[in-house]
């Protein structure tokens, strides 16, 4: 899927080649280190090596229930989202998504795309009926994103975080019905 940024550059949103391991890597400790908003600390990340990378690109390419897709501009990887199915038979239909966008690249409108990506593979997808993930409850950016895309909140789990510096946030639960089931 190739699109315009608002500063004329151009992105690609597409799944990444075991040869962009490093620049996926890249980005993935660089977002760890720039938002306490995902759910690996910086310092977890940094145990990812290039080998690990590519082992983890391959899982996604060798799997076709689970999905990895990343922003590519013009070479630089700017975000990434990824969809992973229930793994148990009861939970084939549900599929939990991540996703991150380097801070430089913030509101360019790239999340919406990478997520508008996420959920036409599940529409496409047999069995994924439902999306869901939990998000800290003071991640309005990413809230108001995922509003926007008729999300639902379904509650929180108190304290469901307990960042570095010791403070605890609260868990929303939020999913998306896709199709039927
Ligand atoms: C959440 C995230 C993916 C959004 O990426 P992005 O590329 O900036 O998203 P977009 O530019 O497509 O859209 C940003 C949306 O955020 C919302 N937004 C922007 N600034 C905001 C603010 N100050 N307060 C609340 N919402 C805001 C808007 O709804 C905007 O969409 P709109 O302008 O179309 O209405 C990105 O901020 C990120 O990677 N954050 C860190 C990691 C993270 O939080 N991941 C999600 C974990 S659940």
């Amino acid at each position: 899927m190739r699109h315009f940024l608002p500063n004329g550059k151009q992105l690609v949103i597409r799944p990444p080649q075991v040869t962009d391991a490093q620049a996926c890597l890249h980005t993935f400790q660089a977002v760890t280190g720039e938002t306490d908003f995902l759910l690996f600390t910086h310092e977890e990340s940094l145990q990812y090596d290039l080998a690990k990378e590519e082992a983890f690109i391959r899982a996604y390419m060798d799997n076709p229930n689970n999905m990895f897709l990343v922003a590519d501009v013009e070479g630089d990887i700017a975000g990434m989202v990824s969809l992973n199915q229930g793994r148990t038979r009861k939970q084939h239909h549900m599929a939990l998504l991540g996703i991150a966008v380097l801070h430089r690249y913030w509101n360019m409108g790239i999340g919406r795309r990478l997520l508008t990506s996420a959920i036409r593979w599940a529409e496409a997808h047999p069995r994924i009926a439902i999306i869901h993930f939990e998000v800290l409850a003071n991640n309005e950016r990413a809230i108001q994103l995922y509003r926007n895309f008729n999300f639902t909140e379904h509650g929180r789990i108190p304290q469901g975080i307990i960042q570095p510096d010791g403070s605890t946030v609260d868990l929303v639960v939020m999913s998306k019905r896709i199709k039927p089931i």
